[in-house]
């Protein structure tokens, strides 16, 4: 059925694993997941951005996913992702989402805890679960000033005023990663000094992890090897993900590498097969693909097989 992430991510909390938030925005790639969760008896939160909501239309990711939740059995969560302000934020409450993040991050602090503090309210009261985000993810660079982390990671002190001023559920936080395919251009690195501060001031209060993606290389290759342009390309490696998930990261944000898998896939197979023209013969494979990428994820880097 259709849940919150509270009881999830409790467990998820006490036991040193995360689970895996998955970007959505059409029905090979809600498939792909949701079959991969089902292997590996997985809990899954299924996340809906506004660039989906107005590439699918709402209603036809709503749908798909309560089909979903229908076919599989899984306990499922279904969540708004970067929910700019109130009123995106109640569209979604409104149609049935269990949970909902507001983005203030790009506002100021004070700011930032008066919209989220106005979507608690709302959300609560309808039984809905709310993440926020303080500090800012960014593009950052290989060997960032001390300054301009402080700047822009989130600050201890602050995220604990933020929590409590709030009431919000969890808290996306910035420790150097960003969105897309090129968060690195040296070593990879995160600030887990600050996220080991930042879960000790918030003991038990479950953190969010955004841009965490590996962008794993088999598929920056594959895109390559069949006529993409990824140079340079890199993520989040998976060992600094396991040890995210050991430090109160309940929730994993991966997008980045469900684009990847699909894309390689179908880059190749219509590299291969130039004849064919039925888009079930390459939708087919590139759903695969996310299924067993998902599968691994799951299995050998979130930690949360067999946690349902
Ligand atoms: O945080 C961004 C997610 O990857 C969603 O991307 O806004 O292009 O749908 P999108
Ligand atoms: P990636 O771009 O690393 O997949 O991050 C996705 C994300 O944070 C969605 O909110
Ligand atoms: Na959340
Ligand atoms: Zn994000």
């Amino acid at each position: 059925s259709l849940i919150t992430s509270t009881e999830m991510f409790k467990k998820a909390y006490q036991g040193g694993y995360a689970i895996g938030a998955f970007n959505v925005n059409n029905m090979e790639i809600i498939q792909g997941i949701v079959e991969a969760a089902k292997e590996e008896k997985s809990p899954l939160i299924l996340q809906v951005s506004a660039g989906a909501r107005k590439y699918a239309n709402p209603i036809y990711l709503k749908k798909l996913v309560e089909a979903a939740v229908e076919d599989s059995n899984l306990p499922i969560v279904l969540h708004l992702d970067h929910g700019e302000d109130f009123e995106i934020v109640k569209a979604c409450i409104d149609s049935g989402f269990t949970s909902v993040m507001i983005d203030g991050s790009k506002h100021s602090f004070e700011e930032n805890i008066r919209i989220t503090k106005e979507v608690v309210e709302y959300a609560h009261s309808k039984g809905v679960v709310v993440e926020a985000e303080l500090g800012r993810l960014a593009g950052v660079e290989d060997a960032v000033k001390v300054s301009a982390k402080d700047a822009t990671y989130t600050d201890p002190d602050q995220a604990v005023e933020f929590v409590e001023r709030t009431g919000c559920d969890s808290l996306a936080i910035a420790i150097g990663t960003s969105h897309g395919a090129y968060k690195f251009t040296g070593e990879p690195k995160l600030d887990f000094e600050r996220l080991e501060i930042i879960s000790k001031k918030l003991s038990g209060f479950p953190l969010v992890l955004h841009g965490a993606s590996t962008v794993m290389p088999e598929f920056v290759a594959k895109c390559n090897q069949f006529g993409g342009k990824l140079p340079g390309a890199m993520g989040v490696p998976e060992d600094m993900l396991r040890k995210a998930a050991t430090m109160g990261v309940c929730k994993i944000n991966i997008d980045t590498d469900l684009r990847l898998a699909m894309t390689a896939t179908i880059r190749e197979y219509l590299t291969n097969h130039p004849e064919e023209f039925d888009p079930r013969k390459y939708l087919a494979p590139a759903r695969t693909a996310i299924k067993d990428m998902v599968k691994h994820k799951i299995r050998n880097v979130l930690g949360s097989s067999n946690t349902i």
